[in-house]
């Protein structure tokens, strides 16, 4: 049998040496780590994947109930164990309610420490094993090196459509210019910027009220309605709110602006697709080629970067041979040009996908063959 594995996070030293001593003497249980604050055992989890973790509520930096919520939203199959003294039952139900899966009381002996241990991890690998896995969202993310390429039109119809058969989350990330809110006529929602003004970015739970139901199964997370927010959305915590969501969906859809910041190089970084969106003219086709070049050097292979050109039309003087020359790359999938039916779209903030005439246009139907050709 595979042994425990479990962490200790307490800031007094004495404690820790009493809980190693006595779970060093069980064959079944390692020690894998430990922590003298919140945050070291927050920071740790990932390294050292325990099983268990055994959690001092009263800790500096970061408390054990801020960290339990931390460590419980981003690793549901970590099983938290509150150590806590007698007489702190309102810090207990709210660790509880931060995620916790059992308590011990101080000083513990020999016997409870050990059974405890044994029969919560037992009891929650079994939950463990028959629940429904969480989803790991796959990442689709639109990306042009030119501005008005259509990225957006494409990201909220490609979310559209994807939401008729899966669990689908479409996250605005051109923070300063993102206007996915007009498309579906939701200018007056939340925002990202709310949820981090609040400090609601702990959990599912805390973020979905941030979240806009577009359908029952496609949520959308809005761009700031200011530009200048978006200087304070850094890196750390756009990671950590995709971290979170991600695992609530099949598929999550990004659009971006046109730029290389350390937020949209992250977001690059952790797709599993890239459709570098361009157009057909002259300027576009010298600044997608450039713009290819980057994906190049930044390592991406060619399966994840797939070149998508919107607006295509015959009788523009370029075909996609040519097209393909200049870039050294294959063309994935061209998108129709349809004016009519992509601005009415646009300014009725219907998605064009969303049309239940019996026949189908070509750019709907464009946007389908875009949808099933992605291996999601
Ligand atoms: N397939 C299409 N046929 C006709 N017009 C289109 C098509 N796709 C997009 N457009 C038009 O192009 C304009 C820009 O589209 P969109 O806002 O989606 O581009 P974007 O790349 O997101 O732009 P930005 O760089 O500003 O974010 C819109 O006015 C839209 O109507
Ligand atoms: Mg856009």
């Amino acid at each position: 049998m595979d042994k425990i594995k479990i962490l200790i996070a307490d800031d007094v030293k004495e404690t820790r040496d009493i809980v190693k001593k006595i779970i060093e003497l069980e064959d079944d249980f390692e020690i894998v780590g430990e922590a003298v604050d919140g945050q070291e055992a927050v920071d740790k989890i990932k390294k050292l994947k325990p099983d268990v973790v055994l959690m001092d509520i009263n800790m500096p930096v970061l408390n054990g109930l801020e960290a339990t919520e931390k460590i419980t939203a981003l690793n549901p199959e970590v099983i938290v164990i509150i150590m806590s003294v007698q007489g702190e039952s309102e810090y207990l139900k709210k660790a509880m309610f931060y995620g916790a899966k059992e308590y011990i009381i101080k000083p513990f002996n020999y016997d409870t420490l050990v059974n405890t241990i044994k029969l919560t991890y037992e009891r929650y690998k079994q939950i463990n094993k028959s629940q429904e896995h969480y989803k790991d969202g796959k990442i689709i993310t639109f990306f042009s090196s030119k501005g008005g390429v259509g990225k957006t039109t494409l990201a909220v119809n490609v979310g559209v459509e994807l939401s008729k058969t899966k669990k689908v989350l479409l996250l605005d990330m051109d923070l300063m210019f993102g206007d996915i809110s007009i498309f579906v006529d939701a200018v007056d929602s939340k925002t990202i910027i709310d949820a981090i003004d609040d400090e609601n970015t702990d959990s599912y739970n805390s973020l979905k009220t941030y979240l806009f139901s577009y359908n029952k199964n496609l949520d959308i997370l809005f761009a700031p309605k200011k530009p200048e927010a978006s200087e304070y959305i850094g890196k750390e915590i756009v990671e950590k709110i995709i971290n979170i969501l991600k695992r609530h969906y099949d598929v999550v859809i990004v659009d971006t602006g046109i730029n290389f910041s350390e937020v949209t190089l992250h977001i690059l970084d952790i797709s599993d697709y890239i459709l570098f969106i361009s157009n057909i003219d002259i300027a576009s086709l010298k600044n997608t080629k450039l713009g290819l070049q980057v994906m190049r050097s930044l390592g991406y292979d060619k399966n994840k970067v797939k070149v998508v050109i919107n607006r295509f039309n015959t009788d523009y003087g370029i075909g996609k041979k040519e097209a393909e020359e200049v870039f050294k790359e294959e063309i994935f999938l061209t998108i129709p040009d349809d004016e009519k039916i992509v601005l009415n779209s646009i300014n009725s903030g219907k998605p064009f996908v969303e049309g239940n005439k019996l026949i189908k246009s070509k750019i709907e139907k464009a946007i389908e063959t875009l949808c099933k050709t992605l291996e999601i």
